[in-house]
């Protein structure tokens, strides 16, 4: 059985940072999501990191470190990646940097770059530091499920399969780091997450999105962050994201429950906006509540029975990007467009 240790238990979090430097794999939680750590030296830990998960091998881990000096021990720190260091770490970042010698390939799946992120969270940082190696970590979910924003989650997932998790409730921001390719020409964000492009953009103006970013990958696409290929965040329910305006998607919702009746359908909707027929679980005012508990929300749904999950849109731009890239896909990209009444009407004259 995994052992569960309370953030505030300042024994079990040393016994935790012995454990991680000898080679167990340890959950820990940080303001993103939870993550499953191993000390990024030891290649025997991080290839238990894949098994533990069912990760595929040629998906690389971020190293997780306590402080931006330790990053120079294993990779490239250049003028922009210091930028972003100093302005948003620690915090939801995470930057690819040209790597160095040192950190076992099976981290990197033999890339010549490294993922290195310093998380927001004290105790996460703690523990890196009780550790005193760097930490591997990919979040603490089966490869494909929601990732984790509570022990519980890391639980249901990983129970019996990893040594412990250190128990800090749940994450603040509730998706992962937004990821910062600092290795070619230009600053390149590979997944949107914790740190908006517009705040990025304010000391890189020339950072932009990846362009494959809302694609599906079909074919031999292959995205820059190699995990971004991979089936993510799903729950055992369908998943359907709705676009649109607010009275335009509440209308589609609606025919869609009543077309419906034989499936057990859940809305994860916005503060206030209810509906008949179906189990509503709220995501809050913005953007910003709706990343805090989309992954916790997809999976209460599955817990609850649902069959399908139909989502209201977050605002554009901003951590809306970062919350939509998520549900995109955890749909599998089945997004319906609700139209305007007043656009149909036109459309139709
Ligand atoms: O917030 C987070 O980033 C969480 C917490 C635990 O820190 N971690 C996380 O790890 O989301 P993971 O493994 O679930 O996602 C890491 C992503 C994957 O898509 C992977 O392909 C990409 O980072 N990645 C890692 N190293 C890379 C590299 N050298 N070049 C490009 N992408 C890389
Ligand atoms: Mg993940």
């Amino acid at each position: 059985m995994t052992k569960r240790i309370a953030a505030a238990d300042r024994e079990g979090l040393e016994e935790a940072a012995q454990k991680l430097r000898q080679g167990e794999l340890v959950a820990f939680p940080t303001e993103t999501v939870y993550g499953l750590g191993a000390n990024a030296f030891n290649a025997k830990a991080v290839a238990e990191i894949f098994a533990a998960k069912g990760r595929p091998s040629d998906n690389p881990l971020i190293v997780h470190i306590a402080q931006a000096k330790q990053a120079e021990e294993f990779a490239e720190v250049s003028e922009r990646a210091r930028k972003l260091f100093d302005r948003f770490s620690p915090g939801p970042l995470t930057v690819i940097l040209p790597k160095k010698e040192g950190i076992p390939e099976r981290v990197t799946a033999g890339l010549n770059s490294i993922a290195v992120r310093i998380p927001g969270n004290a105790v996460a940082r703690e523990l890196i530091r009780l550790a005193g190696v760097p930490i591997a970590a990919p979040s603490a979910n089966r490869s494909g499920s929601p990732s984790p924003t509570d022990a519980d989650s890391v639980l249901q997932d990983l129970d019996g399969r990893i040594w412990g998790v250190v128990d800090d409730g749940n994450c603040q921001v509730g998706i992962e780091s937004t990821i910062v390719d600092v290795t070619g020409e230009l600053p390149v964000i590979l997944r949107p997450g914790g740190v908006t492009l517009e705040q990025i953009q304010e000391i890189l103006p020339e950072c932009t999105l990846d362009v494959g970013l809302f694609k599906k990958p079909i074919g031999d696409f292959r995205p820059k962050a190699p995990g971004m290929k991979y089936k993510h965040y799903a729950p055992r329910a369908q998943v359907i994201a709705f676009e649109g305006n607010s009275s335009a998607v509440r209308r589609e919702i609606e025919t869609y429950i009543a077309t419906h009746s034989h499936q057990k359908i859940g809305v994860f909707a916005m503060d206030g906006n209810c509906y008949e027929q179906s189990t509503v679980l709220h995501w809050g005012k913005n953007a910003q509540d709706m990343a805090k508990h989309l992954f916790h929300a997809l999976r209460q749904f599955d817990e609850l029975g649902i069959d399908v999950i139909l989502c209201e849109p977050p605002e554009t731009g901003g951590m809306g990007t970062s919350v939509r890239n998520r549900l995109y896909k955890a749909a599998g990209f089945h997004i319906v467009c609700a139209e305007e009444e007043q656009k149909e009407k036109t459309e139709n004259e």
